[in-house]
């Protein structure tokens, strides 16, 4: 097939490289030029297992990159790949999302057979019918029968993201024509997972009750951790039991810190957001939230238990983003800590082994450490804040601290005296 991916952040470019993988050809829009230009010489601004190589292997091949929209009618399918940031209230500015319709729509207009029209992009239920479609037919000046809608969310993590979109769980198409559904299906083909075909406004729903669901494992097993903790019960062990019902799963009960990340966070406001809109008080979502938003408070509370007041104190801050094999530390749980630490009094020592840079963006005026023994060297305590596999082994480097005060955020550590957040 011929497909043009609009949006290279970081589900476009992945979608685009992993349907050229699959025997597609595919063009890629990016209207940013930096971005565009780096994509182009095969070095994405993005940290993605698997996509440098498989990118340079497609670059110019079946993969081509453009900053225009010329090349979409050459094609069979749209895939809307743009963001969907948080805006005031919670709910996702669609902004982005329209100006790509516009755009799309104008292209389309001198195109003489069907093309169909894939939102990807995280929208609230009702986006794609209620803006999508009537933005694309306005700018294209085509009838509704020459143009196809689709609905795609994307399940993809961060730093598995080739891996999850070869090897998914399930494919969900939502489509209110079978002519367009049946297209956005032909794009997999290859890849054997079930196809779960719905409604556009299904389709929608699925991916933000997905990830709500998942973000809900996580502040359960951190409540649970936490009472754990009062208990002097390992909640690891506790999750362990529990995650062999079948009707659980074992995944995603890792307690600790919190979530964080591009996701989980702004997902859940939207869907907050959308409850109260339709006079709806969401419950649990709220208090999902909530158990997410004190997690963080906690380790500062037990680093005060520890060592006392934090005015003028060192404190080594391993693991800035919000979670490992990633430099992404949007939502990262590291954030509120830190300032907090800051407003404390306490001087802060951090490290990371990808995301110094993209922090000192955010937070500038802490000390960065390019090794994790400069941060330890003189620190009063220690806290980990990111579950990096290089952060298991580490024992002897903490005696570089006056005092060997370690608290773990993340169960990652193997020493010995060291202090998690509930366990
Ligand atoms: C998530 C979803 O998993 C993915 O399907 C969706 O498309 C995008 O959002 P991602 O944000 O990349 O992916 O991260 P994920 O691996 O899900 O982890 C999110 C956060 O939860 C991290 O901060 C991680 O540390 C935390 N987490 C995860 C836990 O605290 N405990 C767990 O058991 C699992």
């Amino acid at each position: 097939m011929k497909i043009s991916v609009i949006g290279g952040g970081y589900v476009g470019l992945v979608s685009a490289v992993c349907f050229a993988q699959m025997g597609h050809t595919v063009g890629l829009i990016e209207i940013d030029i930096d971005r565009a230009s780096s994509i182009s010489r095969g070095s994405p601004q993005i940290y993605e297992k698997g996509l440098g190589v498989l990118l340079s292997k497609h670059l110019e091949k079946s993969l081509h990159v453009s900053t225009a929209y010329d090349a979409i009618p050459d094609t069979d399918i749209s895939f809307i790949c743009v963001g969907t940031p948080e805006g005031d209230n919670g709910s996702p500015d669609l902004s982005i999302v329209q100006s790509a319709c516009q755009s799309l729509g104008r292209s389309l207009r001198d195109k003489d057979s069907y093309h169909v029209v894939v939102v990807k992009s995280t929208v609230p239920p009702g986006t794609t019918e209620g803006l999508v479609v009537p933005t694309v037919l306005e700018h294209s000046h085509r009838a509704g029968d020459e143009i196809g809608f689709c609905m795609n969310p994307e399940f993809l993590r961060e730093g598995r993201a080739v891996e999850d979109f070869m090897h998914p769980d399930r494919i969900v198409i939502g489509s209110n024509d079978s002519r367009a559904g049946d297209r956005a299906e032909s794009a997999y083909r290859g890849i054997e997972v079930p196809i779960i075909r719905t409604g556009i406004k299904s389709a929608e729903m699925i991916k933000y009750a997905s990830n709500a669901f998942l973000a809900t494992k996580i502040s359960f097993a951190n409540e649970i951790g936490n009472l754990c903790k009062r208990l002097d019960i390992d909640v690891y062990e506790v999750m362990k039991g529990v995650g062999m019902d079948h009707r659980i799963s074992p995944h995603f009960l890792d307690a600790g810190a919190g979530f964080g990340g591009s996701c989980f966070p702004k997902d859940l406001s939207a869907l907050i957001a959308l409850a109260q809109s339709l006079g709806e008080e969401p419950l649990i979502l709220r208090s999902v939230l909530k158990v997410n938003e004190r997690q963080p408070v906690r380790m500062l509370e037990l680093l005060e238990e520890k060592i006392g007041s934090l005015e003028g104190k060192r404190i080594a801050v391993l693991g800035l983003a919000f979670k490992n094999d990633t430099d992404d530390v949007r939502q990262s749980r590291s954030i509120p800590v830190i300032l907090e630490l800051e407003e404390m009094g306490a001087r802060i020592a951090a490290y990371d082994p990808q995301a110094n840079d993209n922090m000192k963006k955010l937070i500038p005026d802490i000390e960065y450490c390019s090794r994790v023994t400069d941060a330890l060297k003189d620190a009063d305590a220690c806290i980990v804040m990111t579950e990096w596999p290089e952060f298991s082994l580490l024992d002897e480097e903490f005696d570089l601290m006056k005092n060997r005060v370690i608290i773990e955020g993340r169960r990652i550590l193997s020493c010995q005296d060291k202090e998690g957040i509930c366990w």
